[in-house]
C-alpha cells in the first residue's frame, strides 16, 4: 500500500514553490489559484506538476519514480516495470523495438492495434502475420491459438499477441508462452485492456508466462488518460535493452501527475482491489444474465464465446434482435452513456472498478430497454469484418512508409501497394496498412467500415483517394 510517487506528488503540491524553470505556467494555477489568463488555462493545469523539477528534483535524487515502478513490478509478478505517459501505443512500439531488429521477422497478431505498425516502421522488421481464431457466428476474434505460433515457416525474433482482445476474448497465454519458450523467443502480450487482470489471481500476462506485457492504466484501471506500463521478466532479453527503447520513445518532460496516478492506481488495488474486482465481476455476471433474457440478443461469455472472456467486459451481439448497433450506440451516447464501440452488429461496453456494482445492474435494465426500442427483423451478422483481414504483404511497413508515394483515385489503386493506414477507430486495427496490396476486398471493407465509424490515419478523409508506393 506504499505509494512513494503519489505521496511525493501530494507533498510537492503543498510546498508553494515558485520555480525558475519549467513548467511555463510556473505552478501559478495549482489547486485552482488564479494566475494570469486563469479563465483560459487555469482548469487545465491546476493539477499539473512535472516529474523532473517538480515531484522530484532535476536529478531524480529521491528515486520516487523508480520506487513506484518497483512496487508495480512486485505487485504484478514482473521483474521490471516502466511507467509510460504515451499510452499502450508507446508500450507496443517499445516492446517490438526491444525484441526486434531489421533482419529478422516478428510474428504478430494481425488484429493488433495500429501502434504495432509504428513499432515495425521504427525497427524495419518484416511482420509475419498470425491470426486469432474467429467465432463462426459472431465474426469476432476468440484468441490466438498456440498452433498459430507453432506452424511458422520462418525464424522469428518474437511473438506478439493481444489479450484481452478489443471485444474481451482471452488467449491462453500459458499455452502461447510454452510455444515461445520452445523457440527461445520472447512472447509479448498487448494487455492494454487487461490492467485489472494483473490484480486478479495470477491472470496477468506476465504471471502466465509472457516475457513482456503492455498495459493501459487508464483503460481497465483508474489511472490518468495516457498512462500505461510496460513490464518484463528477466530471461531472454536484458533489462538494459528495454530501458534503452523506453528512453528513446519517451518525452524528456514526463508529467508527475500522470505518473503519480499510476502509483495511486496500484496502491488502490493493493488496498481494496480484490474486493472491488470481485464485486465488479459479480455485477457484470448479473448484467449478462439480465441481457441474455432479451430475445435474440447474444451476450459474450465463456459459454457463448468458445474461449475465456474478460469477466468485466460487456459485449453484445445484436443481429438476432434486428437492432442496429450504431443506432443503439448513438442512443446511449445521447443519454451520456457512450459505449466503448458500436458497429452494426456488435456493442462493446467497458466497465471498471470505478463503476459502482449497483449502477452496472441498473444500466443492464436500461440497455435492455434501448435495444428493445430499436428491435427490427433478425438478420445474419455482417460477413465483412475488421477481424477477418488477411493482407498480402508486399513491402515491410518501414519500406512502404519511407518510399516515395503518389496519390491515386481509390478505384485505380487495386494491385498497387498502400503507403498509408486505413484504420476504423475504434477498434484501431488497420484494414489496410503500409506495404499491403490494395485489393477489391480491402476497399470494400474500408467502405463498409466507414458506414459505422471514423476511418482514421488516412490522408484523405473522403476516402476518394489513396497514397500508394511509387513503383
Ligand atoms: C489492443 C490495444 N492496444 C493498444 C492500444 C493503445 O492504447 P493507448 O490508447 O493507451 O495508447 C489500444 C487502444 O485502444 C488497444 O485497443
Amino acid at each position: 500500500m506504499q505509494k512513494p510517487l503519489a505521496d511525493a506528488w501530494r507533498r510537492a503540491r503543498t510546498l508553494g514553490r515558485r520555480p525558475m524553470q519549467v513548467p511555463g505556467h510556473k505552478l501559478r494555477y495549482l489547486d485552482g489559484s488564479r494566475g494570469w489568463a486563469h479563465e483560459f488555462i487555469g482548469d487545465f493545469v491546476r493539477d499539473d506538476i512535472p516529474l523532473q523539477g517538480g515531484v522530484d528534483d532535476n536529478a531524480y535524487s529521491h528515486g520516487y519514480l523508480t520506487s513506484a515502478e518497483s512496487l508495480w513490478a512486485a505487485a504484478t509478478g514482473a521483474d521490471h516495470s516502466r511507467f509510460l505517459v504515451g499510452g499502450s501505443t508507446q508500450g507496443n512500439i517499445t516492446a517490438l523495438a526491444t525484441v526486434g531488429d531489421q533482419d529478422t521477422p516478428i510474428a504478430i497478431d494481425r488484429t493488433s492495434h495500429r501502434s504495432t505498425q509504428a513499432g515495425l516502421v521504427l525497427i524495419g522488421a518484416k511482420p509475419v502475420w498470425i491470426y486469432p481464431r474467429l467465432h463462426p457466428e459472431f465474426n469476432i476474434p476468440i484468441g490466438v491459438a498456440p498452433e498459430a505460433l507453432d506452424g511458422l515457416e520462418e525464424k522469428v525474433n518474437g511473438f506478439f499477441a493481444t489479450s484481452p482482445s478489443y471485444v474481451g476474448t482471452l488467449s491462453d497465454i500459458r499455452a502461447l508462452a510454452k510455444v515461445a519458450q520452445s523457440y527461445h523467443e520472447p512472447l509479448i502480450i498487448d494487455q492494454a485492456w487487461g490492467a485489472h487482470l494483473d490484480f486478479l489471481d495470477g491472470q496477468g500476462a506476465i504471471q502466465q508466462g509472457a516475457d513482456f506485457a503492455v498495459t493501459s492504466v487508464h483503460k481497465a484501471l483508474i489511472g490518468y488518460t495516457q498512462t500505461a506500463v510496460i513490464s518484463m521478466r528477466d530471461g531472454i532479453i536484458p533489462r538494459s535493452t528495454l530501458d534503452r527503447w523506453v528512453d528513446l520513445t519517451s518525452t524528456t518532460s514526463p508529467s508527475g501527475t500522470l505518473m503519480a496516478s499510476i502509483d495511486g492506481a496500484r496502491a488502490a488495488m493493493a488496498a481494496d482491489g480484490a474486493r472491488r474486482l470481485a464485486d465488479l465481476i459479480d455485477a457484470v455476471a448479473t448484467a449478462r444474465r439480465r441481457l441474455a433474457r432479451v430475445p435474440g440478443l447474444a451476450v459474450l461469455s465463456d459459454d457463448t464465446a468458445g474461449c475465456a472472456v474478460d469477466p468485466t467486459k460487456l459485449t453484445l451481439i445484436l443481429p438476432g434482435t434486428g437492432a442496429d448497433g450504431v443506432q443503439v450506440g448513438d442512443a446511449l451516447w445521447q443519454m451520456g452513456h457512450g459505449p466503448e464501440s458500436a458497429d452494426h452488429d456488435t456493442l462493446i461496453l467497458t466497465l471498471s472498478v470505478a463503476d459502482e456494482p449497483e449502477w452496472i445492474v441498473e444500466f443492464a435494465d436500461l440497455l435492455a430497454d434501448v435495444v428493445g426500442a430499436h428491435r427490427d427483423e433478425p438478420r445474419q451478422a455482417s460477413p465483412i469484418s475488421i477481424w477477418q483481414v488477411e493482407p498480402q504483404v508486399v513491402l515491410t511497413p518501414r519500406e512502404a512508409f519511407l518510399r516515395e508515394r503518389r496519390r491515386v483515385p481509390m478505384r485505380e489503386a487495386i494491385g498497387e501497394v498502400s503507403a498509408e493506414q486505413f484504420c476504423p477507430y475504434p477498434p484501431g486495427v488497420p484494414l489496410l496498412a503500409p506495404g499491403e496490396l490494395v485489393t477489391q476486398e480491402s476497399l470494400d471493407a474500408i467502405r463498409a467500415a466507414s458506414t459505422t465509424c471514423r476511418i482514421a490515419y488516412c490522408s484523405d478523409p473522403t476516402l476518394e483517394t489513396i497514397l500508394i508506393v511509387k513503383q
